[in-house]
């Protein structure tokens, strides 16, 4: 056994904001995802995000913004988490075990949010890696599919695997019993590798471009009259794609000013 694999959570029941994590899934050796009770007074718009973590080795709290990737109506919270092997946080937060404690500040706040975009027809998920964390909650939200007739989620990620959370969520939500009515026929899922071969390949800005996301999915190419997305992903992929959307014509938005696309980094310090 390596020593990581024995690190001991910190215990933080005496914190007011701590709540009880009810299950782990281990996707990758970089990739994992977890559920903690829910804070009562907790209420948010799916696609936000709060402050997660653990009590420091100084006793102080260790905390780093995580979204959401449950849904609002779901009873607990989800996460989708990075295991950075010496990140502060990620470097311990990868060992939490079911009856282990995390400190959550119930605080939501973000801008890939349903407010922050004018009406439409379709909408686009774009993310890299971890940054399928708040659609995994939009995507399970039914505001999404009252608001939009398509809803068109795009993943990428270097590898197979690392797309295994994203395509075992879209799968569960068809038989879904709240929303899996609602979701058939409209969600279009389209996930891709960059460096391991997969039926659909390519970064998401190349497959914009030059027009192949459209040509599989048999759909029209983007339009600002009917077309609105939501980005995430690391600096220099929300960098790219930002130019690619305004190419067709599509406008940042914000809460105070709804337009045509929103963009929330998935983390930051990634040397852009
Ligand atoms: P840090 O010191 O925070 O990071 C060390 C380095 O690891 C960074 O410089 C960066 O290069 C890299 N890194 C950090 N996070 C990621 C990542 N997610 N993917 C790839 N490389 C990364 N992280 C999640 O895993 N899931 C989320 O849902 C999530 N949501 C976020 C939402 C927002 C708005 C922001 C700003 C960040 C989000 N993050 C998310 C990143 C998260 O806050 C931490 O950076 C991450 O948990 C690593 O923490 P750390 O202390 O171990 O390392
Ligand atoms: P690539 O393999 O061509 O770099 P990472 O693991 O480095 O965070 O990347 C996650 C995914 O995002 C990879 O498939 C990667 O493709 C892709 N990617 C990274 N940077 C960009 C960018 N600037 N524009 C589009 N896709 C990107």
């Amino acid at each position: 056994m390596n020593e990581s694999a024995v690190t001991e959570i910190p215990k933080v029941k005496t914190l007011p904001d701590a709540q009880e994590v009810t299950e782990v899934t281990h996707w990758t050796d970089r990739l994992f995802s977890f559920r903690v009770t829910r804070p009562q007074s907790l209420r948010f718009r799916s696609g936000e995000f709060v402050m997660i973590g653990l009590m420091g080795d100084n006793g102080k709290p260790l905390l780093r913004a995580y979204s959401i990737a449950s849904p609002n109506w779901d009873e607990e919270l989800e996460f989708y988490s990075i295991k950075v092997p010496d990140g502060p946080l990620t470097s311990k937060l990868q060992h939490i075990n079911v009856g282990d404690q995390i400190i959550l500040r119930p605080k939501p706040v973000g801008t890939l949010v349903h407010d922050a975009l004018l009406p439409g027809k379709r909408v686009w998920f774009l993310a890299t890696g971890t940054g399928i964390a708040p659609f995994a909650s939009l995507m399970r939200d039914p505001e999404t599919y009252d608001k939009f007739d398509e809803v068109i989620m795009m993943h990428t990620c270097r590898t197979i695997e690392e797309l295994e959370y994203g395509r075992q969520l879209v799968e569960n939500l068809i038989n879904d019993p709240l929303i899996g009515e609602m979701v058939e026929g409209k969600l279009k899922y389209y996930p891709t590798t960059t460096r391991e071969e997969f039926h659909h390949m390519g970064r998401i800005t190349d497959n914009l471009e030059n027009g192949k996301v459209f040509k599989d999915l048999g759909i029209a190419p983007m339009n600002p009259e009917t077309d609105r997305a939501m980005v995430c992903g690391s600096l220099a992929f929300n960098k790219d794609v930002m130019a690619v959307l305004e190419g067709f014509g599509l406008r940042e938005g914000a809460n105070s000013e709804p337009r045509e696309y929103v963009v929330e980094k998935a983390f930051v310090g990634d040397g852009i």
